[in-house]
């Protein structure tokens, strides 16, 4: 080999390095976008973390993610140390350097920048904080974190350039180098993010759901692409949640996929029969089915009808009760498919709980079919979190999801996606934050992947996402702020993770804090504040260490 050759080698070993095989970190390629920074995935570029390790006992590894354009940036130390930590902020240097420096060794420099100091800074308003961890106080344990398949996402992925392309989205969200998802929603048929509506059985009459057995031809890709997903994340065990939108038009009492709805009464076994068919039918496709909903927003068919255009099916929690009572309840637990998890409600915070109490009083225990009472976040920050609270007392022991969650859906939102918004992600934390801290077990969130639009949605319901694909090229596609945000509480919060106690002394800082199957501590701290702060975590059990945060940043801190 002539040494040119082995140069060439060499440099093609570093990019493959650069660009990563499975578990490796490579660092976000940041973009500065229209209201801050995104990261730019391409099919041989896309960043990724390996998931931190401990050397011993006293050590701890930090996540962190700023506003300025901090993404995952991990750094090492250790308790007991006096000296104050320092996480540095992103900052962006006019760098003189060699026109022959690639992008990546560019990249690799920022990620090294990107780790502790240990030299004082002249702060001007330093906070603090203390965080006391009580591993010995726990709470609920976590099922995991998901976001949504629908047709829209599927139809962007399809039209990507190159296949590595949608392999880097599905590892970016699902991979444990990724944000270590566990759980997925696709929707029974379509839903609005889709490119019209659709349903199996949809020809007039069909009562006996013949060619139920058989794909959807509107599925057959969207089933291979998240076998494709399964198989190149390595995810071993992905939860997947059924929910349907709309029965077919011949079974409502409209005639129609939405609009003032419901089901006809003489279809409620044909439609709980219906919900077995699919389950059997994904799962005869390679897909078994972890958990089926009552149905989306119910209530959209009711109450809603002028302002949701999309398919939708009207239940109030009376026939809710009756179906899922009468009909879905018994051919569920009566079937080969009796320990699929059963969630109510799949609605708004402002039915909590007042939908479950009535259900009970039309058919007295009908609340004992669900496994699970699932929720839309879209109105939380209007009512307030004592509704759940009275719901987790009214029905206690049920699995809490939050099963829909994306920002852009109010008419005083900007509907479109806003690349680079540090705000929405911070939307995104405190919601987290907020219904984990009142008992919430999960969180799947919607379409893991839109257009700069928000779409496609056959109804032009745009709304933001985690992932905004370029379809000008379908060459590329940028993680947005939110994309970090949900991975700091996914990625090193596995299923199984029991929540613990972690009350900070002051507003400084909000948090929560986990007990991994590991035995390991994983804690989020969000620092919302326009200033840094010195953050000194208290564990009666390891000891103490002091870092300092940037202003608007959001850390995951794992120790053991
Ligand atoms: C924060 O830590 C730094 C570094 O140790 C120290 O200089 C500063 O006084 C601390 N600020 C507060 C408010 O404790
Ligand atoms: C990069 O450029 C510098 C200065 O122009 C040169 O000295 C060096 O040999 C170059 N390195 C490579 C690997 O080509
Ligand atoms: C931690 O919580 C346990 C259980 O509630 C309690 O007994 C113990 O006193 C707490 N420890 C500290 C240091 O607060
Ligand atoms: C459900 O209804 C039955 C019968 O009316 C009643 O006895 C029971 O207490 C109710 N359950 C709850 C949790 O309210
Ligand atoms: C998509 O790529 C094209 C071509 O590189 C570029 O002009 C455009 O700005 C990109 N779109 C976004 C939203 O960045």
């Amino acid at each position: 080999m002539s040494a040119s050759k082995g140069v060439l080698l060499l440099a093609v070993l570093l990019l493959i390095a650069a660009i990563g095989g499975r578990g490796e970190t490579v660092p976000c390629k940041v973009k500065d976008a229209e209201q801050g920074k995104v990261c730019v995935c391409t099919a041989d570029y896309c960043d990724y973390l390996e998931n931190p390790t401990l050397t011993d006992d006293t050590e701890f590894a930090l996540i962190s993610s700023s506003k300025q354009g901090l993404r995952f940036a991990t750094s090492h130390g250790h308790f007991g140390t006096e000296d104050t930590y320092t996480v540095q902020d992103y900052t962006v240097e006019p760098v003189p350097e060699a026109k022959n420096k690639t992008i990546f060794s560019r990249l690799l420099d920022q990620a090294l920048d990107s780790a502790f100091t240990l030299e004082s800074r002249e702060s001007t308003i330093t906070r603090f904080v203390t965080l006391k961890v009580n591993r010995s106080k726990t709470y609920q344990t976590m099922t995991g974190f998901g976001g949504s398949y629908t047709g829209a996402v599927s139809y962007l992925v399809d039209n990507f350039k190159q296949p590595e392309l949608a392999d880097h989205l599905y590892k970016s969200f699902y991979a444990e180098e990724g944000l270590g998802f566990n759980l997925m929603r696709i929707s029974i048929g379509g839903c609005d993010f889709d490119l019209g509506a659709w349903a199996y059985a949809e020809e007039e009459d069909n009562t006996m759901l013949d060619g139920m057995d058989e794909l959807d031809e509107r599925d057959v890709m969207r089933v291979g692409h998240i076998k494709r997903l399964v198989e190149v994340s390595g995810i071993k065990n992905l939860r997947i949640k059924g929910a349907a939108w709309s029965a077919p038009p011949w079974m409502k009492t409209n005639n129609r996929w939405t609009g003032f709805g419901r089901l006809k009464k003489q279809y409620y076994q044909t439609w709980a029969d219906y919900h077995l068919k699919w389950v059997k039918l994904m799962e005869d496709n390679g897909l078994p089915i972890w958990a089926i909903s009552t149905g989306n927003e119910p209530l959209n068919g009711i109450f809603f009808m002028y302002f949701v255009k999309f398919m939708s099916m009207g239940w109030t929690p009376q026939t809710q009760a009756i179906w899922l009572n009468d009909h879905l309840g018994p051919t569920i637990r009566n079937s080969e498919f009796k320990d699929i998890i059963l969630f109510g409600n799949d609605d708004q915070r402002y039915s909590f709980p007042h939908w479950f109490k009535m259900m009970n009083y039309t058919r007295p225990n009908s609340v004992d079919y669900l496994d699970g009472l699932s929720l839309h976040w879209y109105w939380d920050e209007i009512f307030g979190s004592s509704l759940i609270d009275e719901t987790t007392d009214y029905a206690p022991d049920k699995l809490l999801i939050v099963s829909e969650s994306c920002i852009g859906d109010k008419p005083w939102q900007r509907s479109a996606p806003v690349l680079g918004s540090w705000e929405r992600a911070e939307k995104y934390t405190r919601a987290f934050l907020e219904n984990i801290k009142h008992g919430f077990h999960a969180w799947i969130d919607w379409n893991i992947i839109l257009d700069e639009e928000g779409g496609p949605n056959y109804v032009d319901n745009t709304v933001d996402a985690p992932v905004i694909a370029n379809t000008t090229t379908n060459e590329e596609f940028y993680k947005q702020p939110m994309f970090y945000a949900m991975g700091h509480f996914s990625k090193l919060v596995p299923e199984g993770s029991i929540r613990v106690d972690a009350v900070p002394s002051n507003v400084n800082l909000d948090c929560v804090a986990f007990l991994r199957p590991d035995k390991k501590i994983a804690a989020v701290l969000f620092n919302s504040g326009r200033a840094d702060t010195n953050i000194t975590v208290v564990d009666s059990e390891r000891g103490q260490f002091t870092v300092n945060v940037p202003a608007k940043s959001i850390h995951t801190l794992l120790y053991s």
